[in-house]
């Protein structure tokens, strides 16, 4: 293991180095900069305001990277700090205190002037922006997430949170205007739908959740929010930035496993609004358990099996340099990531070829190193499951394409370009979430129709071709099926001003910096009949700014 400034101009890195007992460092090769020394921990929550200390059990966070306790040990998964473990009671403290602050719709944070609101999310982003390196670090460390991609979260993420103050203004200028119709003189604004619990993923554990957990809250919403599996003490540095920035009550955070904290929650019928990014088995389990499901507004990220197809004219170098990226950046953790690919024959062993070459070229290591890509996996037990894919597949005709493609090293799994795959293959259906590439060769387009037909999910696809009579044609056979078609590029939820939404299992209402807004809220109008006595008491109102919401008043 070099240090981080030899690794940058070593162009032999990515030869196998990850196979090499010496992939992962000894603590003292750790350049300084990136050693987290003495773990992080978290010892307290955020509820109505305080920060409480926790007095009750916690759990051991322990990084993707391996390091030896001694020499000659073998490198184990090092411990990097340990979160709360809190209980059903400590959840429901959480939720009382989101309740008491909504008040109703009554209490002080949704009776805030969008003005007041936008102030108080400016300086959370203030706050926030100055414990960027702290949140960076600890998503390399925490999630195995590359600096590069961690840097890159965080400034999306924070650019995010401004577009959202931008969009906001411009709704409501446009919510500031009456309307007469059919006899009727109307306002229709935007109001909180009340309390809301936001679950975030491990993959974008900062910016999946906090793109609900911000228009939750800019638009008059409490919250109680629960951060993913991993990637949990990057909210460590935020407590403090929570606490100070919003009223007491607005934001609640809760630590510990879901199923102690969260059934209480849903139980308790008092979340009126639910952002959860998982499985969607996961998700129906929880919306079932509260006691008026019709009552609980929903928008869920779910799971995607999104396919690329290469049709027999693609550009085969931009296909390939794509594909390779869109299967593999995050090490395929992504929910865009592209799970399968679907080749024509007349060019699929030139595909598989050329995608595994570009595979041999990406560069292994730690996350804090120059030029990597491919970094150790979070999950306990995840290299077995991709294993048994690979097992799988093996035993069901298909070869691995590539040098060292499958092979495990303690937490790195090197990716496996995996051809011929065929529907009998367990990976052929289960999403992966990890670095496989499996490569299925067609010889009718019909095929790939019915694969995107018969999917159990409907998030993304890409088309990868040139004639413009095929290309137009898949569109229309395949749109009502996704809720996006990328031509000639990878899938991916960005930029963040487009809609992000599934079909089928994959999705439950749309997101993107303007949605957002609209889901974490209800058009409520104020409607009279448009009498001159009625357009008097109206006007009235608003000149002598009786109401906060019947008022003109707007923001530039
Ligand atoms: O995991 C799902 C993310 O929202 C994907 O975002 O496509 O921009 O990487 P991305």
């Amino acid at each position: 293991m070099k240090p981080e400034t030899e690794s940058s101009v070593d162009g032999n890195k990515s030869s196998k180095n990850w196979a090499k007992p010496d992939f992962f460092p000894n603590a003292e090769n750790i350049p300084e900069k990136f050693r987290l020394e003495g773990g992080v921990s978290i010892n307290q929550t955020l509820i109505a305001g305080e920060l409480r200390e926790w007095h009750g059990p916690f759990a051991e966070v322990r990084s993707p990277v391996c390091l030896r306790a001694a020499k000659g040990a073998e490198p184990e998964p090092v411990l990097i700090g340990k979160t709360p473990l809190m209980d059903g009671d400590t959840a429901l403290q959480a939720l009382d205190a989101a309740v008491a602050a909504y008040g109703q719709g009554s209490g002080a944070w949704p009776s805030f002037s969008v003005a007041q609101r936008i102030e108080h999310v400016e300086q959370f982003l203030t706050e926030m922006r100055s414990h960027r390196e702290a949140v960076v670090e600890l998503l390399m460390w925490e999630i195995g997430k590359t600096r590069k991609d961690a840097s890159k979260e965080f400034d999306r993420t924070a650019d995010y949170i401004s577009d959202t103050i931008h969009e906001l203004k411009v709704l409501d200028r446009r919510s500031s205007r009456f309307e007469t119709v059919g006899g009727v003189v109307a306002q229709t604004r935007r109001l909180p739908v009340g309390v809301a619990l936001c679950m975030g993923p491990y993959n974008y554990p900062l910016n999946e959740t906090f793109t609900t957990l911000i228009p939750a809250l800019i638009m008059g919403n409490t919250v109680v929010f629960k951060p993913a599996k991993y990637g949990v003490l990057l909210i460590g540095p935020l407590l403090k930035a929570f606490q100070t920035s919003f009223p007491p009550g607005v934001i609640n955070v809760i630590f510990g496993r879901g199923r102690d904290t969260i059934g209480p929650l849903m139980k308790s019928g008092d979340v009126d609004m639910f952002a959860f990014i998982g499985t969607h088995k996961g998700a129906s389990a929880l919306k079932q358990m509260h006691p008026k499901p019709h009552r609980l507004k929903a928008v869920l990220g779910l799971d995607a099996n999104n396919p690329a197809i290469v049709l027999p004219d693609a550009d085969l170098d931009l296909a390939v340099s794509e594909c390779v990226a869109g299967a593999l950046s995050f090490n395929g953790q992504r929910c865009t990531a592209l799970k399968l690919l679907l080749v024509h024959e007349s060019l699929a062993e030139e595909f598989v070829s050329r995608v595994s070459t570009a595979v041999n070229d990406l560069v292994a290591g730690m996350p804090w190193e120059t030029d990597v890509s491919l970094t150790p996996l979070p999950e306990p037990g995840k290299v077995t499951y991709l294993r048994s894919l690979v097992d799988n597949a093996e035993a069901n005709g298909a070869t691995i394409a590539n040098e060292g493609g499958g092979q495990v090293n303690g937490t790195y799994f090197h990716p496996a370009v995996l051809y011929p795959i065929t529907t009998e293959m367990r990976v052929y259906r289960e999403e992966q979430f990890g670095p496989l590439i499996p490569v299925v060769a067609f010889r009718d387009e019909a095929e790939v129709i019915r694969h995107v037909r018969d999917s159990e999910f409907g998030q993304q696809l890409s088309i990868f071709g040139t004639d413009p009579e095929a290309m137009g044609g898949l569109i229309d056979v395949l749109a009502n099926q996704v809720g996006r078609i990328n031509l000639n590029g990878q899938c991916q939820r960005g930029p963040d001003t487009l809609p992000f939404n599934g079909r089928k299992d994959s999705a439950e209402g749309t997101l993107s910096v303007s949605d957002a807004l609209r889901v974490f809220s209800i058009r409520t109008t104020v409607a009279t009949k448009s009498s001159e006595r009625n357009r008097d008491l109206v006007t009235s109102i608003v000149r002598g700014r009786h109401s906060r919401t019947l008022t003109t008043d707007y923001l530039f």
